[in-house]
């Protein structure tokens, strides 16, 4: 299966840098773009990528060499078109240059991840990828944006915009993604078999495991690890006990590498968005994100990210 030539990456934070990272560094892609409407994120980003890089040949993983060229490989669309009143000037910018595939790694919500596909569906080639790293919400959903993005004319509509949604895919990368040897692939109602395909091979070539999961909320990774995370914040929330002997029992007694606490270097904000959308979703009571967690939210308290959350940073 071909791999990419160019790759998008749509957003710098933790899960785009370490996307283009895994991209660039393992499955060797040799041009990764990489967007994101803020360009302090990118530069950001790279910051950390050059740690990591570093690191990296400090303990002989990777030699001096293969770190410059995967740096070499990552193209920063800075995109000179975007402002305020031009929000896909980026979009315009990737369809002039071309792209074999897109990953969208922007926050997780819906309209901005619509937006995305809408913009990408209008500019890119008829034959581009385009990949979410989606943490819950519906690849069908994405692909519906999709095919809307083509404009009023319903002939359009109708003819290329078909061909376009069977072109979207989930690509679920887990945090730290240089780290975590899995990579989930979720096709929606519409997706090909032909792009199915395309997706598993990039991810294998990242160096991920990959498993399949059906589109529905959450997926099967945060259908199950959403509810669990939550149930240690209501712990919390009740006083049946303290932060650290919440993370200590799944740390020591069942030997998860983190406590479910301290996984608040996920960022809050992400937990409680996924958490809304399996509740919404599903409509299950057993989804219901912990008012703990609206608050930490409310407080600005994300975790890592922010300085704060369970723990302090
Ligand atoms: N980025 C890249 N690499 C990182 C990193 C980061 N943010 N944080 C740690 N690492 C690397 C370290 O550099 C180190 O690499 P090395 O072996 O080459 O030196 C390696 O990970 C191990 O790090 P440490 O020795 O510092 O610490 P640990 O042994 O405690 O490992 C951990 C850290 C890998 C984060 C481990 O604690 C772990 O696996 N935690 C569970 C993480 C988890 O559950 N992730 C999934 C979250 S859910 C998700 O992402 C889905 C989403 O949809 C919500």
């Amino acid at each position: 299966m071909a791999l990419p030539h160019t790759l998008t990456v749509i957003g710098a934070g933790q899960m785009g840098i370490g996307i283009a990272l895994v991209a660039s560094l393992r499955a060797k892609i040799p041009t990764v773009l990489l967007y994101d409407r803020d360009p302090s994120q990118i530069t950001r980003g790279l910051r950390f990528m050059d740690k990591l890089l570093a690191k990296d040949v400090s303990k002989g993983k990777i030699n001096v060499d293969d770190a410059k060229a995967a740096k070499e490989r990552i193209v920063s669309l800075a995109s000179s078109s975007s402002s305020s009143n031009d929000e896909y000037g980026w979009a315009r910018e990737l369809g002039e240059r071309g792209s074999d595939m897109v990953v969208e790694a922007a926050s997780e919500r819906l309209s901005i991840k619509e937006g995305i596909f809408r913009a990408l569906a209008q500019n890119l080639s008829k034959d581009t990828v385009l990949a979410s790293n989606t943490s819950s919400i519906s690849i069908t959903k994405l692909a519906g944006a999709a095919v809307d993005g083509l404009g009023s004319s319903v002939s359009r509509a109708s003819e290329e915009g078909k061909s376009c949604a069977g072109r979207v895919v989930g690509v679920h990368f887990f945090n730290p993604v240089p780290v975590m040897k899995l990579c989930e692939v979720i096709p929606g109602l519409q997706t090909s078999e032909a792009t199915l395909e395309r997706a598993k091979a990039f991810a294998a070539a990242c160096g991920k495991e990959v498993s399949t999961s059906k589109d529905v909320p959450g997926f099967v990774s945060n259908a199950l690890l959403m509810p669990f995370l939550n149930e240690a914040i209501m712990c919390l929330e009740s006083g049946t006990a303290t932060r650290d002997d919440i993370d200590k029992t799944l740390r020591l007694g069942m030997g998860h590498p983190m406590g479910p606490l301290q996984l608040d270097f996920i960022g809050l904000d992400t937990c409680l968005a996924i958490q809304e959308t399996l509740y919404e979703g599903t409509r299950d009571s057993k989804y219901r994100p912990s008012i703990l967690l609206g608050r930490m939210v409310d407080a600005g308290w994300l975790g890592k990210k922010s300085g704060k959350g369970f723990y302090e940073y």
